[in-house]
């Protein structure tokens, strides 16, 4: 893919940088990352981090960048555009995927996804390895889980924010080193030399990776991305019930025979009393329909395989995990307007009728192929359509079948999903 091939030749010119970045993370990285800035293991990084750099600091400066415009080939996009800070830092609008490049007229691959909560709560990637029949038999096969992106790509936060500054179709900077000489152009310039050192501009590469890692540090550490101020917080902290609509459609959400979304999207505290993200950061393929709202997908010959490709690259001869995509949190979901990896849907309803209509009333979701027939799974080619999950109800229906919820049910869900709405106000 054409695209992917321009993301390998700018990360090779940011290798120097990498290395830097991977020896960081194999010197003090830990398991994932901890919600604390202590225990994010990414600081103070003596070989590139200036010793002195106090965390507050670091992530007043990532502020600066995550909304500063002028870092992007276009001057109009920051990361903020957009990931909101008024929609949950998730997309301000209903286009299933956002433009960027210089004139902003360059399309994006996947819908733009919440930061909310999920940053510092996020595994690192892993896969379980079966080494043999006895382990498979104990362990089971549990997919695998983690990372950043909506195929687990990225293992850090300031690896990912990289992606964005130098990719085409998004703030489309050719290098580290235009980053940091409009970083140098800033109005907080003289923050960053105050922060890094009085010649951190001499070194371009240095100040590039600075950059990552203030912006990590200031999506690690500022409350507004996890406020647990949603009406559901309040009912877990037992300050306010729910309506009894909303009891319906948590007890939908919850039922193992009719909605089974916990095995997922879990909801319930954890033994240390934290509040549920609605996310097992695992991959699964449910066969999303093809959108025909990105335009890369007139060509046949484009699929976006998730976990195998083509923005991720290691896993691209694992066949088995062709199509799977990174469960989201649901946290905020019914402030969304574009609805899973490629933006497919456009309001909650439809998504949710999606899950419980896929396999009872395929016609509806699916365009018919050659035969007349519908073409289920339309958007993963015939060889990989075996890993799509029809065996976590409720996508175990068969065609014809009554659907688990009907439109009064799903109404149900949704109340419920609205009280994952962060910003409730006690009446
Ligand atoms: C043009 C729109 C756009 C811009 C600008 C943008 N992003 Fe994103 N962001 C996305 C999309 C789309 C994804 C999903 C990418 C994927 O799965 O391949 C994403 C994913 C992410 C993720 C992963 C979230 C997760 O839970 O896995 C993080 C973190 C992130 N972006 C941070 C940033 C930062 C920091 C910036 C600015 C340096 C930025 N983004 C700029 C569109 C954008
Ligand atoms: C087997 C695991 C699994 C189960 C069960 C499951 N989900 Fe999901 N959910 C996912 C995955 C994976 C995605 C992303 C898929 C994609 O984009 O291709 C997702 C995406 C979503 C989205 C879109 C969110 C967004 O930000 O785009 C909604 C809404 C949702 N799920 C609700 C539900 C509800 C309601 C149920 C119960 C009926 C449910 N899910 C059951 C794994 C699951």
């Amino acid at each position: 893919m054409i695209f992917g091939a321009r993301a390998d030749d700018r990360y090779r010119l940011l290798a120097p940088v990498l290395f830097v970045s991977i020896v960081l993370m194999a010197a003090c990285h830990q398991g994932e990352y901890s919600g604390t800035a202590q225990a994010s293991g990414l600081s103070p990084t003596p070989a590139v981090a200036s010793a002195a750099a106090p965390e507050a600091a670091l992530a007043a400066l990532g502020r600066e960048i995550f909304f500063d415009a002028s870092l992007s080939a276009s001057g109009r996009q920051s990361c903020a555009s957009c990931h909101s800070p008024d929609h949950a830092y998730g997309p301000p609008d209903n286009l299933a995927v956002q433009m960027g490049g210089p004139q902003l007229d360059r399309q994006g691959m996947r819908a733009v996804p919440s930061l909310r909560y999920v940053l510092n709560r996020t595994p690192r990637w892993s896969k379980a390895f079966v080494s043999n029949m006895a382990e498979r038999i104990l362990e089971g096969d549990e997919p695998p889980a983690g990372g950043f992106g909506w195929d687990g790509r990225f293992n850090s936060l300031h690896e990912q924010a990289a992606f964005p500054l130098l990719a085409a179709n998004e703030m489309a900077n050719r290098n580290a080193a235009e980053v940091a000489g409009k970083i140098r152009r800033s109005a907080y310039a003289e923050d960053f030399r105050r922060t890094f050192g009085a010649d951190i501009f001499a070194s371009p590469e240095r100040a590039f990776m600075q950059a990552l890692l203030a912006i990590e540090r200031f999506e690690l550490d500022d409350a507004s991305f996890h406020p647990y101020d949603s009406k559901f917080d309040f009912y877990l902290d037992g300050k306010v019930s729910l309506s009894p609509q909303e009891q319906r459609g948590l007890a939908l959400f919850n039922d193992p025979q009719r909605g089974n979304c916990t095995s997922c999207h879990p909801d319930r505290k954890g033994a240390d009393g934290s509040h549920p993200l609605f996310t097992d950061y695992q991959f699964e393929a449910l066969g999303v329909p093809r959108n025909p709202e990105i335009k890369a997908n007139a060509d046949a010959r484009y699929v976006d395989l998730g976990l195998c490709g083509p923005l991720r690259k290691d896993q691209a001869l694992q066949s088995q995990y062709c199509g799977l995509f990174k469960t989201p949190s649901l946290r905020n979901v019914a402030r969304r307007q574009v609805f899973f990896h490629n933006g497919r849907f456009h309001s909650l309803k439809e998504a949710l009728q999606f899950y419980v209509q896929r396999d009872t009333a395929p016609q509806r979701w699916y365009p018919p192929g050659s035969n007349g027939i519908e073409e289920k799974f339309d958007d993963i080619p015939q060889k990989f359509r075996g890993n799509i999950d029809i065996v976590d109800l409720p996508l175990t229906r068969t065609k014809g079948q009554a659907p688990v919820w009907n439109d009064v049910e799903i109404d149900d869900v949704i109340a419920f999903l609205t009280t994952l709405n962060d910003g409730y106000e006690f009446q």
